[in-house]
């Protein structure tokens, strides 16, 4: 159900939970001030408890209040980030935040997104916390058919139509005086290099050691279509999810993804081409994984291999 960025307002504000739109991926929206609101955001995603949420915020110094320990590399992050995907850990005071939201941590994720609607919503509300608005382990939803497809119909949802990066934002957190990715994002590494002087290493990612986000720990992404990657198409048949200007053998039904050499264009759409796996009933299809790893791709790759998993 289509609601005004006014009714989004009042229904957070009086302890409901609503989808808003964000230049990443569609998110379930909470006020903190509404501990019942957050509760019920594990319950409709089916999120493990021990998952923290984002908390968002339109101005800066919305994270004061939280006691954030905070340093000069913050802010040279905010500014050249937010808003934007960019997400990051600080420790907070304890007490201040619904111990639900963090999920019992000591520390804090905290994101300004670049989205009008968004930033307009949190104006008359105050910091939401918003976990991506899909099923827990189900792709994200960029549009609002994918929200209606996992939430029903009749919910709440301010319409900020086609998300415009399609993929969720980079988490990052400070280890040892450095920055260091905790979750891979629509960022790249290579994006903080002039603004860090450094490229953040990437921690927590699938096959490192305990992940410090506690996200990383489950299956994500993943449609029902069991998905299978491939580098070479020697003998396949059927859906493949592949990119532009490149030949598959008969028999494959090619679904593109775009062209390598345009990545933010394959990050727009990957969510929306898992999800129509499943829209389309498919129950298997193969995914070209041969491309290289750096930038967005990154991302990307590391998202094809979570939504594979088994
Ligand atoms: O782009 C995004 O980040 C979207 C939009 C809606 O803003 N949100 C999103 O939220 O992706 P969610 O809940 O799907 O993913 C948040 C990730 C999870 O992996 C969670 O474990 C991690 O952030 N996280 C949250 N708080 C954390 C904390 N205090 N320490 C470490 N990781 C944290
Ligand atoms: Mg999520």
């Amino acid at each position: 159900m289509r609601i005004s960025i006014q009714q989004a307002q009042d229904l957070l504000n009086k302890g409901d939970v609503v989808a808003l739109p964000t230049e990443t991926v569609y998110g379930l929206g909470a006020s903190i001030k509404h501990p019942a609101a957050i509760h019920t955001i594990f319950v409709l995603k089916g999120r493990p408890s021990n998952n923290p949420l984002i908390i968002h915020i339109s101005d800066k110094s919305e994270i004061e209040k939280f006691g954030a320990v905070r340093d000069e590399s913050f802010e040279k992050l905010v500014d050249a980030f937010w808003p934007g995907p960019l997400t990051i850990v600080l420790p907070v005071e304890k007490g201040l935040i619904a111990a639900e939201a963090l999920a019992g941590l000591s520390t804090a994720a905290f994101r300004m997104p670049g989205h009008q609607d968004v930033l307009e919503v949190l104006k008359g509300t105050g910091p939401l916390v918003m976990p991506s608005a899909n099923l827990s382990g189900r792709p994200s939803a960029t549009e609002i058919k994918h929200v209606e497809s996992d939430f029903g119909r009749d919910f709440p949802v301010v319409d900020g139509g086609a998300c415009q990066k399609g993929l969720e934002s980079t988490v990052v957190i400070m280890q040892g005086g450095k920055w260091v990715i905790i979750r891979e994002g629509i960022l790249s590494a290579e994006a903080f290099m002039d603004v860090l002087g450094y490229m953040p290493k990437i921690v927590g990612a699938a096959g490192g050691t305990k992940p410090i986000c506690p996200g990383q720990l489950y299956r994500h992404y993943a449609p029902k279509a069991k998905l299978t990657l491939l580098k070479d198409f020697g003998g396949v048949k059927g859906v493949v999810l592949g990119f532009a200007g490149r030949q598959y053998p008969v028999g494959c039904v090619v679904w593109e993804l775009g062209s390598v050499d345009a990545p933010d264009t394959i990050a727009e759409g990957l969510y929306r081409q898992l999800r129509r796996l499943d829209e389309e009933w498919i129950a298997e299809a193969f995914v070209d994984v041969d491309f290289p790893e750096e930038g967005v791709l990154k991302t990307v790759k590391e998202r094809l291999i979570k939504a594979a998993a088994k």
